[in-house]
């Protein structure tokens, strides 16, 4: 698939078109992070979609502009999710329903004997009415979700289901190609010679960057990295990205063969944390000050060190890291995060 050539100024009115809440505190940072430069042997640049301002903060809250908007506009009164206990996704989808108005439902399956701690906790303060289930088996949840939503259809609420309305994904991709713009932007103050090598966990974002970047003609490779096994890790680039091309206009269509993910670095599996995925969090913890999490950003990293420790970056490459945040997380995995036991 190729995308059609695009000015600036042509994908920056097809994403005004759209209705919009802004909610998200943009442009984020993007920071020189020298010494795991020194460290790594080529330029890194840290663009700090972890300060994006609500809850916490992380890319999702760019998305939010756009979903709550959507939500707005047909009338939604309760915001209906369904997230693991882990989902950054749960926590900034409440938040920035509480911020426009909207009561918060979190269907979290698997969760029954969860502590409350990390995204749960958040979730909790903010006053989401959570559902704790004891299974993970989809028929069921989805059965206990077609109840409760039905359940608040009958007492005249007026429901934003996050499973079937697409903008709840797609408003990813959105979001990515508008921040595309940003990146953009920002690059013309760093000195740049070669090539832009960008590393970000793979999702609907990954797809927003790939097809901006690809419109507008920028030299950039966008690697997208996978942190579960794909059945476990939601990383459905193809729809959410056609359904957000469909929304801009565009008539093109992306297939799973113009995506590329990095399979590598997914560890043990989705919310589970390799040793690389530690030691990337370490590392960029003790040289730069900068947190990573445990799920997504300590896995892209694990790569990024990955490439360069097997030189394959030039001298000129810049890598840019998208910090997209899930910092919460790291509370929920202190067993294997901490270096040693202090009793
Ligand atoms: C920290 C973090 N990074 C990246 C992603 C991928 O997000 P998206 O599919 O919106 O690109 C997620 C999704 O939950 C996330 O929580």
């Amino acid at each position: 698939m190729k995308m059609p050539t695009l000015s600036r100024l042509d994908l920056r009115q097809r994403i005004d078109a759209l209705p919009r809440i802004n909610i998200a505190c943009i442009p984020t940072p993007m920071q020189e992070a020298h010494n795991l430069s020194n460290e790594l042997g080529v330029r890194i640049l840290i663009k700090r979609e972890d300060l994006t301002g609500l809850a916490m903060g992380g890319n999702k809250v760019r998305h939010m502009d756009f979903c709550m908007a959507d939500a707005i506009q047909k009338g939604a009164d309760v915001s209906l999710n369904v997230n693991p206990w882990m989902s950054n996704n749960a926590r900034i989808i409440g938040a920035a329903s509480r911020r426009v108005g909207l009561d918060y439902i979190n269907v979290a399956p698997a969760s029954k004997s969860r502590p409350i701690q990390g995204n749960l906790l958040i979730q909790d303060i903010i006053g989401t009415d959570m559902h704790m289930l004891d299974t993970s088996e989809p028929s069921e949840v989805n059965e206990y979700v077609d109840k409760l939503e039905t359940k608040l259809v009958e007492q005249g609420r007026t429901v934003y289901n996050h499973i079937k309305e697409h903008m709840s994904r797609s408003s990813a991709t959105i979001a990515y190609m508008e921040a595309t713009l940003e990146i953009d932007e920002q690059l013309k103050k760093f000195d740049i010679a070669g090539n832009i090598e960008m590393f970000i966990a793979s999702g609907g974002a990954h797809g927003g960057l790939m097809l901006a970047s690809q419109a507008l003609t920028l030299p950039w490779t966008v690697h997208g990295v996978l942190v579960g096994k794909p059945e476990e890790s939601y990383a459905d680039v193809v729809t959410w990205s056609n359904n957000a091309l469909n929304h801009l206009g565009f008539s093109e269509r992306l297939t799973w063969g113009d995506v590329e993910q990095l399979d590598k670095y997914i560890g043990p599996g989705y919310a589970k944390p390799g040793q690389d995925c530690i030691e990337a969090i370490r590392m960029v913890a003790e040289l730069e000050g900068v947190l990573l999490d445990p799920v997504y950003t300590g896995k892209v990293m694990a790569a990024i060190i990955d490439y360069a420790k097997d030189n394959r970056f030039t001298e000129e490459d810049t890598v840019i890291f998208m910090h997209t945040g899930g910092l919460p997380e790291l509370f929920d995995f202190a067993d294997e995060l901490k270096r040693r036991d202090y009793t």
